[in-house]
Protein backbone atom coordinates (compact mmCIF):
# COMPACT_ATOMS: atom_id res chain seq x y z
CA UNK A 1 0.00 0.00 0.00
CA UNK A 2 1.23 3.41 -0.62
CA UNK A 3 0.26 6.00 1.73
CA UNK A 4 -0.82 9.36 -0.02
CA UNK A 5 1.33 12.36 0.17
CA UNK A 6 0.09 15.43 2.00
CA UNK A 7 1.72 18.67 0.73
CA UNK A 8 0.73 20.62 3.71
CA UNK A 9 2.50 18.60 6.26
CA UNK A 10 5.42 20.51 6.72
CA UNK A 11 6.16 21.80 9.96
CA UNK A 12 8.78 24.32 9.46
CA UNK A 13 8.45 27.80 8.13
CA UNK A 14 9.27 27.18 4.39
CA UNK A 15 13.10 28.72 3.56
CA UNK A 16 12.85 32.54 2.95
CA UNK A 17 9.43 33.43 5.12
CA UNK A 18 9.51 36.83 5.76
CA UNK A 19 9.38 37.42 9.90
CA UNK A 20 9.08 39.98 12.11
CA UNK A 21 9.46 40.16 15.45
CA UNK A 22 8.24 42.38 18.13
CA UNK A 23 10.56 43.25 21.50
CA UNK A 24 13.20 41.07 19.50
CA UNK A 25 16.00 42.42 21.44
CA UNK A 26 15.53 39.82 23.93
CA UNK A 27 14.04 36.53 25.76
CA UNK A 28 11.25 34.65 24.00
CA UNK A 29 11.36 37.50 21.18
CA UNK A 30 14.76 36.94 20.61
CA UNK A 31 14.55 33.50 20.99
CA UNK A 32 12.11 33.18 18.41
CA UNK A 33 13.84 35.84 15.80
CA UNK A 34 16.96 33.31 16.41
CA UNK A 35 14.37 30.14 15.65
CA UNK A 36 13.03 31.11 12.51
CA UNK A 37 16.42 32.07 11.03
CA UNK A 38 17.35 28.49 11.53
CA UNK A 39 14.69 27.18 9.37
CA UNK A 40 15.66 29.77 7.00
CA UNK A 41 13.34 32.60 7.85
CA UNK A 42 14.39 36.27 6.58
CA UNK A 43 13.75 38.56 9.53
CA UNK A 44 12.62 41.67 10.53
CA UNK A 45 13.95 42.02 13.91
CA UNK A 46 12.51 45.08 15.75
CA UNK A 47 12.63 46.78 19.62
CA UNK A 48 11.81 49.46 21.87
CA UNK A 49 15.52 49.29 22.18
CA UNK A 50 17.45 50.07 19.70
CA UNK A 51 20.87 48.63 21.25
CA UNK A 52 19.63 44.70 21.91
CA UNK A 53 17.75 45.50 18.66
CA UNK A 54 20.68 45.86 16.34
CA UNK A 55 22.76 43.77 18.67
CA UNK A 56 20.19 40.07 17.50
CA UNK A 57 19.94 41.26 14.42
CA UNK A 58 24.07 41.31 14.08
CA UNK A 59 23.99 37.94 15.86
CA UNK A 60 21.45 36.53 13.19
CA UNK A 61 24.02 37.93 10.11
CA UNK A 62 26.95 36.48 12.20
CA UNK A 63 25.40 33.39 11.96
CA UNK A 64 24.28 33.55 8.46
CA UNK A 65 20.99 34.45 8.83
CA UNK A 66 19.20 37.09 6.08
CA UNK A 67 17.78 39.90 8.82
CA UNK A 68 17.59 43.64 8.98
CA UNK A 69 16.94 45.43 12.50
CA UNK A 70 14.49 48.46 13.12
CA UNK A 71 13.51 49.84 16.29
CA UNK A 72 10.05 50.66 16.93
CA UNK A 73 7.65 51.31 20.13
CA UNK A 74 4.33 49.30 19.15
CA UNK A 75 2.64 52.05 21.01
CA UNK A 76 2.76 53.89 17.92
CA UNK A 77 0.82 53.41 14.86
CA UNK A 78 3.76 55.18 12.85
CA UNK A 79 6.24 52.65 14.16
CA UNK A 80 4.09 49.84 13.57
CA UNK A 81 3.56 50.71 9.77
CA UNK A 82 7.41 51.80 9.35
CA UNK A 83 8.39 48.05 10.46
CA UNK A 84 6.05 46.11 8.48
CA UNK A 85 7.43 48.91 5.46
CA UNK A 86 10.97 47.71 6.11
CA UNK A 87 9.76 43.97 5.83
CA UNK A 88 8.33 44.84 2.17
CA UNK A 89 11.12 47.20 1.32
CA UNK A 90 13.98 44.65 2.39
CA UNK A 91 12.15 41.13 1.15
CA UNK A 92 9.12 42.33 -0.85
CA UNK A 93 6.65 41.04 1.52
CA UNK A 94 5.49 39.98 5.09
CA UNK A 95 4.61 36.56 5.96
CA UNK A 96 4.53 35.96 9.61
CA UNK A 97 4.22 38.91 12.20
CA UNK A 98 4.92 37.86 15.41
CA UNK A 99 3.30 40.63 18.02
CA UNK A 100 5.51 39.64 21.04
CA UNK A 101 6.72 42.71 22.45
CA UNK A 102 4.77 43.04 26.15
CA UNK A 103 5.46 44.26 29.79
CA UNK A 104 4.90 43.32 33.08
CA UNK A 105 4.14 45.33 36.69
CA UNK A 106 3.98 43.15 39.64
CA UNK A 107 1.11 45.49 41.72
CA UNK A 108 -1.44 44.35 44.25
CA UNK A 109 -4.77 45.46 42.60
CA UNK A 110 -5.39 47.94 45.57
CA UNK A 111 -2.22 49.75 44.85
CA UNK A 112 -2.59 50.04 40.91
CA UNK A 113 -2.88 53.56 39.70
CA UNK A 114 -4.42 54.64 36.77
CA UNK A 115 -1.11 55.21 35.06
CA UNK A 116 -0.50 51.56 35.67
CA UNK A 117 -3.44 50.53 33.91
CA UNK A 118 -2.83 52.83 31.22
CA UNK A 119 0.91 51.66 30.42
CA UNK A 120 -0.23 48.11 30.65
CA UNK A 121 -2.71 48.15 28.64
CA UNK A 122 -1.17 50.42 26.26
CA UNK A 123 1.86 48.21 25.15
CA UNK A 124 0.10 45.05 25.92
CA UNK A 125 -3.25 45.19 24.11
CA UNK A 126 -2.95 48.58 21.89
CA UNK A 127 0.47 47.73 20.89
CA UNK A 128 -0.54 44.02 19.86
CA UNK A 129 -3.70 45.78 17.81
CA UNK A 130 -1.56 48.09 16.24
CA UNK A 131 1.31 45.61 15.12
CA UNK A 132 -1.44 43.28 14.25
CA UNK A 133 -3.03 45.50 12.22
CA UNK A 134 -0.54 47.09 10.84
CA UNK A 135 0.80 43.49 9.33
CA UNK A 136 -2.60 42.80 8.27
CA UNK A 137 -3.04 45.54 5.73
CA UNK A 138 0.34 44.46 4.07
CA UNK A 139 -0.86 40.50 3.90
CA UNK A 140 -4.59 41.41 2.57
CA UNK A 141 -2.63 43.01 -0.35
CA UNK A 142 -0.38 41.04 -0.98
CA UNK A 143 -0.57 37.29 -2.83
CA UNK A 144 -0.45 33.94 -1.21
CA UNK A 145 3.27 32.35 -1.03
CA UNK A 146 1.26 29.51 -2.73
CA UNK A 147 -1.77 28.52 -4.05
CA UNK A 148 -4.18 27.83 -1.57
CA UNK A 149 -2.41 29.29 1.31
CA UNK A 150 -2.93 31.83 3.73
CA UNK A 151 -1.75 35.22 2.38
CA UNK A 152 -0.08 35.68 5.90
CA UNK A 153 -0.11 34.69 9.57
CA UNK A 154 -0.28 36.72 12.52
CA UNK A 155 1.04 35.27 15.88
CA UNK A 156 0.16 37.33 19.18
CA UNK A 157 1.97 36.34 22.63
CA UNK A 158 -0.55 36.18 25.10
CA UNK A 159 0.26 34.42 28.52
CA UNK A 160 -1.81 31.72 30.76
CA UNK A 161 -2.06 34.50 32.88
CA UNK A 162 -5.02 35.44 30.52
CA UNK A 163 -6.70 32.62 31.14
CA UNK A 164 -9.02 31.87 34.03
CA UNK A 165 -8.34 30.93 37.93
CA UNK A 166 -4.40 31.54 37.51
CA UNK A 167 -4.12 31.36 41.27
CA UNK A 168 -2.38 33.11 43.93
CA UNK A 169 -0.68 35.18 40.84
CA UNK A 170 -4.41 36.93 40.11
CA UNK A 171 -3.90 39.26 42.80
CA UNK A 172 -0.90 40.73 42.12
CA UNK A 173 -0.59 41.66 38.36
CA UNK A 174 -4.23 41.91 37.80
CA UNK A 175 -3.61 44.21 35.04
CA UNK A 176 -1.02 42.00 33.26
CA UNK A 177 -3.57 39.22 33.40
CA UNK A 178 -6.29 41.15 31.40
CA UNK A 179 -4.48 42.80 29.51
CA UNK A 180 -3.43 39.28 28.52
CA UNK A 181 -7.24 38.24 28.69
CA UNK A 182 -7.55 40.81 25.89
CA UNK A 183 -4.96 39.58 23.63
CA UNK A 184 -6.56 36.38 23.65
CA UNK A 185 -10.10 38.10 22.90
CA UNK A 186 -8.29 40.38 20.00
CA UNK A 187 -6.60 37.85 18.16
CA UNK A 188 -9.83 35.85 17.90
CA UNK A 189 -11.11 38.79 16.59
CA UNK A 190 -8.58 38.92 13.91
CA UNK A 191 -8.86 35.95 13.37
CA UNK A 192 -12.19 35.95 12.25
CA UNK A 193 -12.09 39.39 10.67
CA UNK A 194 -9.06 38.16 8.49
CA UNK A 195 -10.24 34.26 7.60
CA UNK A 196 -9.13 32.85 4.91
CA UNK A 197 -6.77 35.02 4.04
CA UNK A 198 -4.70 35.50 7.31
CA UNK A 199 -4.65 33.38 10.36
CA UNK A 200 -4.17 34.70 13.78
CA UNK A 201 -3.26 32.43 16.59
CA UNK A 202 -2.09 33.08 19.90
CA UNK A 203 0.59 31.34 22.62
CA UNK A 204 0.30 31.44 25.86
CA UNK A 205 3.76 30.47 27.39
CA UNK A 206 4.03 29.89 31.07
CA UNK A 207 6.98 30.59 33.43
CA UNK A 208 9.78 31.32 31.27
CA UNK A 209 13.32 31.75 32.26
CA UNK A 210 13.69 35.79 30.79
CA UNK A 211 14.26 38.96 32.51
CA UNK A 212 10.15 39.79 32.69
CA UNK A 213 10.53 36.49 35.65
CA UNK A 214 13.70 37.87 36.56
CA UNK A 215 11.86 41.18 38.00
CA UNK A 216 8.80 39.37 38.50
CA UNK A 217 10.26 37.68 41.51
CA UNK A 218 13.01 40.39 42.57
CA UNK A 219 9.56 42.50 42.93
CA UNK A 220 6.97 39.43 43.78
CA UNK A 221 9.92 38.27 47.38
CA UNK A 222 10.24 41.65 48.47
CA UNK A 223 6.22 41.86 48.64
CA UNK A 224 6.15 38.76 50.46
CA UNK A 225 9.37 39.41 52.59
CA UNK A 226 11.11 36.16 51.38
CA UNK A 227 14.74 35.39 50.40
CA UNK A 228 14.85 35.98 46.41
CA UNK A 229 14.46 33.22 44.34
CA UNK A 230 11.64 31.51 46.53
CA UNK A 231 8.48 32.40 44.71
CA UNK A 232 10.37 31.26 41.58
CA UNK A 233 11.23 28.00 42.84
CA UNK A 234 7.92 27.53 44.45
CA UNK A 235 6.17 28.35 40.84
CA UNK A 236 8.55 26.10 39.09
CA UNK A 237 7.93 23.17 41.39
CA UNK A 238 4.23 22.80 40.07
CA UNK A 239 5.39 22.47 36.63
CA UNK A 240 4.13 19.18 35.59
CA UNK A 241 7.20 18.72 33.13
CA UNK A 242 9.70 19.39 36.30
CA UNK A 243 11.45 22.53 35.26
CA UNK A 244 10.95 26.33 34.14
CA UNK A 245 10.37 26.92 30.75
CA UNK A 246 13.25 28.26 28.19
CA UNK A 247 12.82 30.85 25.35
CA UNK A 248 13.41 28.23 22.97
CA UNK A 249 10.82 25.87 24.35
CA UNK A 250 8.13 28.80 23.02
CA UNK A 251 9.74 28.75 19.49
CA UNK A 252 8.68 25.18 18.35
CA UNK A 253 5.31 26.51 18.57
CA UNK A 254 5.73 29.50 16.56
CA UNK A 255 7.58 27.16 14.13
CA UNK A 256 4.67 25.40 13.85
CA UNK A 257 2.27 27.88 13.39
CA UNK A 258 3.60 29.79 10.87
CA UNK A 259 4.34 26.20 8.87
CA UNK A 260 1.96 25.16 6.10
CA UNK A 261 1.02 22.42 8.43
CA UNK A 262 -1.19 25.17 10.67
CA UNK A 263 -2.85 26.74 7.64
CA UNK A 264 -6.14 25.50 8.87
CA UNK A 265 -5.35 26.39 12.55
CA UNK A 266 -6.67 29.63 13.52
CA UNK A 267 -8.58 31.90 16.79
CA UNK A 268 -6.62 29.36 18.75
CA UNK A 269 -4.41 30.59 22.10
CA UNK A 270 -2.40 27.41 22.83
CA UNK A 271 -0.91 27.46 26.21
CA UNK A 272 2.55 25.86 26.17
CA UNK A 273 3.58 25.67 29.70
CA UNK A 274 4.69 22.60 30.78
CA UNK A 275 1.13 21.41 31.51
CA UNK A 276 0.76 24.13 34.46
CA UNK A 277 -2.68 24.83 33.21
CA UNK A 278 -4.21 22.23 31.22
CA UNK A 279 -7.41 22.53 29.04
N1 LIG B 1 8.53 35.45 30.65
C1 LIG B 1 7.40 34.83 30.86
O1 LIG B 1 7.27 34.01 31.79
C2 LIG B 1 6.20 35.07 29.96
C3 LIG B 1 5.09 34.24 30.14
C4 LIG B 1 3.97 34.44 29.33
C5 LIG B 1 3.98 35.41 28.36
N2 LIG B 1 5.07 36.22 28.21
C6 LIG B 1 5.00 37.24 27.17
O2 LIG B 1 6.01 37.02 26.21
C7 LIG B 1 6.43 38.28 25.66
C8 LIG B 1 7.94 38.41 25.80
O3 LIG B 1 8.27 38.32 27.18
P1 LIG B 1 9.76 38.15 27.72
O4 LIG B 1 9.68 37.27 28.90
O5 LIG B 1 10.66 37.81 26.61
O6 LIG B 1 10.00 39.64 28.24
P2 LIG B 1 11.30 40.56 28.26
O7 LIG B 1 10.99 41.68 29.20
O8 LIG B 1 12.52 39.75 28.49
O9 LIG B 1 11.35 41.12 26.76
C9 LIG B 1 10.34 41.97 26.27
C10 LIG B 1 10.89 42.80 25.12
O10 LIG B 1 9.85 43.67 24.67
C11 LIG B 1 10.41 44.97 24.44
N3 LIG B 1 9.39 46.01 24.57
C12 LIG B 1 8.80 46.46 25.71
N4 LIG B 1 7.96 47.46 25.42
C13 LIG B 1 7.99 47.63 24.07
C14 LIG B 1 7.35 48.52 23.17
N5 LIG B 1 6.48 49.45 23.59
N6 LIG B 1 7.62 48.40 21.85
C15 LIG B 1 8.51 47.48 21.40
N7 LIG B 1 9.17 46.63 22.20
C16 LIG B 1 8.91 46.72 23.53
C17 LIG B 1 11.50 45.10 25.51
O11 LIG B 1 12.46 46.11 25.19
C18 LIG B 1 12.08 43.69 25.53
O12 LIG B 1 13.13 43.53 24.62
C19 LIG B 1 5.64 39.35 26.39
O13 LIG B 1 4.50 39.71 25.65
C20 LIG B 1 5.23 38.65 27.68
O14 LIG B 1 4.08 39.21 28.25
C21 LIG B 1 6.19 36.05 28.98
Amino acid sequence: MQLAHSPNINTGAPAGTVVAVTGAGQGIGRALALAFARSGARLVVSDINAATCAAVCDELRAAGGQAVSLPADITKAEDCEALVAQAVQSFGRLDVMVCNAGIMQLRPLMELGADDWDRMLGVNVKGTFLSLQAAARQMLKQPAPSEGRPRGKIITMASIAGRSGAGPIAAVIPHYRASKAAVISLTQSAAFTFAPQITVNAICPGLVETDMWKRMDRDWTQLQGVEAGQVWQQRVAAVPMGRPQHPDDVAGLALYLASPAADYLTGQSINIDGGLMMS
